[in-house]
This record gives C-alpha cells, structure tokens and sequence, in this order.
C-alpha cells in the first residue's frame, strides 16, 4: 500500500462512502472529507463541497460534467474516479483546466466478468421467476415442464467490446461450452482469440449472437447502439446480456423486443438512467436484472479505492500518473 509522504496532507474531496480499507487510507494519507453514503450530490454541491480542496474522488453516480468543472474551485488538480468507466467526467473540460483525471483499470475485471455469467445463467435459467415463485410461497412443487429455460453449451455468444472485461467474460462462457464471437474497433492477437471467431462489423457479430453480451464503454458511438433496427438483426429468441453502460441499449426498443418475444429474456446489470431505470423492465417476467453490482465484492472494491489512492498519491509526489484518462 503506497503512502503519500507530504508533510501537509492534501485535502480530498470524496463524494461517496467507500470500503472501510481505502476510507482508512485515504485519511491517512489526505484531508480527507467525505460525502454521507447514499445522499446523491447535486452539481451545485460537488462545487460547493470541494471549495479549499485539492483533489476530488468521485465515482460514476456522482457525474462531473464541463460545466461542473468550469466552476470547480481554481485549487483543484486532480479528479480521480472510483471506476474503470470515465464517461461520467468531461475529459475535454478537465483537460482545459490542465486537470488530469484517472481510472481503475484492470481490478473490476474478474469481479465484472463475473457477474456477466451471472447474468447469462440467471437470464436463460429464468432464476428471477424461480426466486419469485419462492418468494411468494407459491410453489407447488417440482413439475418435468415447470421453468424450463435454455442450456447455454452448444449456443453462440457474441462480445461486444472484446476489452478485458469482455475477454474474461468469453473465458469464462468457454467452459460453459460456448461457442465465441466478437467485434472489436481491432483484431485481437491470437493469443487472446483464443479461437473466437472475429467479426468486422458490430451488425455482422449481431446476426450470429445467440447471447449478446455488452462490453464497450458509452462513447457517443455506442450510445443506444442496441436500438430496434439492430435488435431485429439479432436471432430470434437470442437473449441480451449487458455489464457496461445502460445507455449503449435503447431501453424501449428492447423492451418491445422482450414483450413480442425476438428477444427471449435479458440480464442487466446496468441502466439509462440509474438508480431510475425504465419502469418497462420491472413490469417483465423475462429479464434478471441486478443494481449495477459487477464490480461490487469486497476484494474488488478494495482495489479500485486503491488503484485510485495510487492515482492521487503518484500526482501529489510529482511522479507519473499511472492511470490517467485525459
Ligand atoms: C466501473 O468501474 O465503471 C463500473 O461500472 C463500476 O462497477
């Protein structure tokens, strides 16, 4: 665990409570405040609340946009985000202020990856009716026709975004007896294709995906790239899985798409919108669907709090950043 030697403690804005391991860092090494778990900042509170700070932790539920950063305090130098996904800070704003911003790459992998199979199992075994009709107390007991879903072994799953986090999620599905598809902006070396079958366009990946499962950051490309057009070219009954953004999916387009049934079920993990997503979704019997916990285990949480102390700590002792983002 580095240690931020300064004599005078940079002070730190942190906008959200975060693991008991990286809050006890952090106030080791910073002056350190931080926002009360659970209250959601506003733009107006993220500027008042940094005012005499030197750094701003923050995290995707807590967007600092170019407005946001026009208006922070002239002291700030550095904004870290608790996340590997940076979408939620303007970059190009940060820049103009000379302010480097950095991620946490790499520690979400597995967690994420994780949570995706999770997501394709819950999706195709129809875990959230099964937990319903427990929940309920309504089961009647075991039927040979009762939930039935679909095997995943033997189907194809098509990566969106063959990223890290789309590259542990296809290993994963490997040992389920998947069969592997993807689209990248470029070819993986063959080393990690691991015999994945590559597909140049994001279209032609769509029309063999048995399972969709979404990998690619937001960007304003893939905003709502999953959109009803591009639904339609998927399988009929192909299911989709989604651990990245919620806006990469046009929320309505597939709910239509679950309704009539050209999608047979879905998993998400991430929303348009969060914590309010489409109101659609909870009316569905055929969705598994989890508050964006991808990278949420304890070991996981520990690492990104670290990775982004080191983030700081490596700009206060004047060294290299090692995950800067702008
Ligand atoms: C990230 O790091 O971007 C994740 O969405 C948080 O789980």
């Amino acid at each position: 665990m580095g240690e931020n030697t300064n004599t005078t403690k940079p002070k730190l804005f942190i906008t959200r409570a975060l693991p008991p391991a990286v809050e006890a860092r952090a106030r080791r090494d910073y002056d350190a405040i931080t926002q009360n778990e659970g209250a959601v900042l506003s733009a107006g509170d993220i500027i008042n609340k940094s005012t005499n700070c030197d750094a701003i932790l923050t995290c995707p539920a807590d967007p600092i946009n170019g407005e946001t950063i026009k208006q922070l305090n002239e002291r700030i130098k550095i904004i870290a985000t608790f996340s590997v996904g940076f979408e939620h800070v303007d970059l190009g704003a940060a820049a103009m202020r000379n302010i480097p911003v950095t991620n946490t790459p790499d520690v979400l992998t597995d967690a994420t990856a994780d949570v995706a199979l999770l997501l394709i199992l819950g999706a195709t075994r129809r875990a959230a009716e099964g937990m319903k009709l427990i929940a309920e107390n309504k089961w009647t007991g075991w039927t040979p026709t009762q939930l039935m879903g679909s095997q995943i072994g033997g189907k194809r799953l098509g990566v969106l975004g063959m990223g890290r986090i789309g590259q542990a999620t296809a290993d994963r599905a490997r040992a389920f007896g998947m069969e592997i598809h993807y689209h990248n902006r470029s070819r993986l070396a063959p080393e990690l294709e691991k015999g994945a079958t590559y597909h140049e366009s994001a279209e032609g990946l769509l029309a063999v995906s048995d399972v969709l499962s979404i990998h690619c950051p937001l960007t304003p490309e893939t905003n709502k790239f999953l959109n009803a057009p591009r639904i339609a070219m998927l399988p009929k009954g192909a299911v989709v899985i989604n651990t990245a953004r919620g806006p990469v999916i046009d929320d309505d387009a597939l709910i239509t798409a679950l309704k009539t049934g050209h999608i047979s079920t879905a998993g998400l993990d991430v929303f348009a919108g969060e914590p309010k997503l489409n109101q659609g979704y909870t009316k569905l019997d055929n969705v598994f669907l989890l508050p964006h916990l991808g990278s949420a285990t304890i070991e996981t949480r520990n690492a990104m709090g670290f990775k982004a102390l080191d983030n700081l700590d490596a700009f206060f002792a004047g060294r290299e950043i090692p995950n800067r983002v702008n």
